[in-house]
């Protein structure tokens, strides 16, 4: 089956290695058939929520504040799985990819429940040696209560120390596979 699936990477670095692990899902996925598009939100300038409550008011369509989150709506709306990559700053998710994700409050409301049922992939890199140093439990514990709260199905996770080199392993490798299946499924 070949889907619509948005890719946002969070990273504000032009190689950043959590852009580079998406890159690689990326590719197995357009490979399979899929249609992807990538947003990376180094290039977009989105607001913090102001909690307005505005999309939670009649006639609101998702959210007032007039930024590069607009059209990202609809992208999301209309994609069958979601990809987010971002690295991990201060022992949680990236504020960038952070701020994205409070910019969806709009998208899960009593009227539109848009999340529920929507497949996620999560990448996340960091520097640390171990993955618990590293703080990525926090964030991955963020992206669990979060879709566990929207009934989003987190299909799939790849937390990864940065290397130097932006090359795959085998066993990375056949993560990605997974993550690309798990998406396209
Ligand atoms: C502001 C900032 C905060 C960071 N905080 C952490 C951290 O808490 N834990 C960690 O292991 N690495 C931390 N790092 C390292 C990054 O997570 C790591 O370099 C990551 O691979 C960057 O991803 P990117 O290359 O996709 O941008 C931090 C880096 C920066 C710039």
């Amino acid at each position: 089956m070949s889907r619509n699936i948005l890719a946002v990477t969070g990273s504000p670095r032009v190689n950043g290695y959590s852009s580079f692990l998406a890159d690689e899902v990326i590719k197995k996925l357009r490979a399979g058939g899929n249609h992807v598009e990538l947003i990376s939100l180094r290039e977009t300038e989105i607001r913090p929520c102001s909690a307005c409550d505005s999309c939670r008011k009649d006639g609101s369509d998702f959210c007032v504040i007039d930024d590069d989150m607009k059209p990202l709506y609809r992208k999301v709306a209309q994609s069958g799985a979601i990809l987010l990559a971002s690295p991990v700053y201060w022992f949680s998710i990236a504020a960038q990819m952070k701020l994205f994700i409070d910019r969806l409050y709009g998208l899960n409301t009593e009227e539109s429940k848009i999340l529920q049922d929507k497949k996620f992939g999560i990448i996340l890199s960091y520097g640390d040696d171990d993955p618990v140093g590293s703080g990525v439990i926090n964030a991955i514990r963020s992206y669990e209560d979060m879709f566990r709260y929207t009934k989003s199905d987190l299909c799939r996770i790849i937390h990864k120390t940065e290397q130097p080199e932006r090359t795959l392993t085998s066993a990375l490798e056949k993560d990605i596979e997974v993550m690309a299946e798990a998406l396209s499924s």
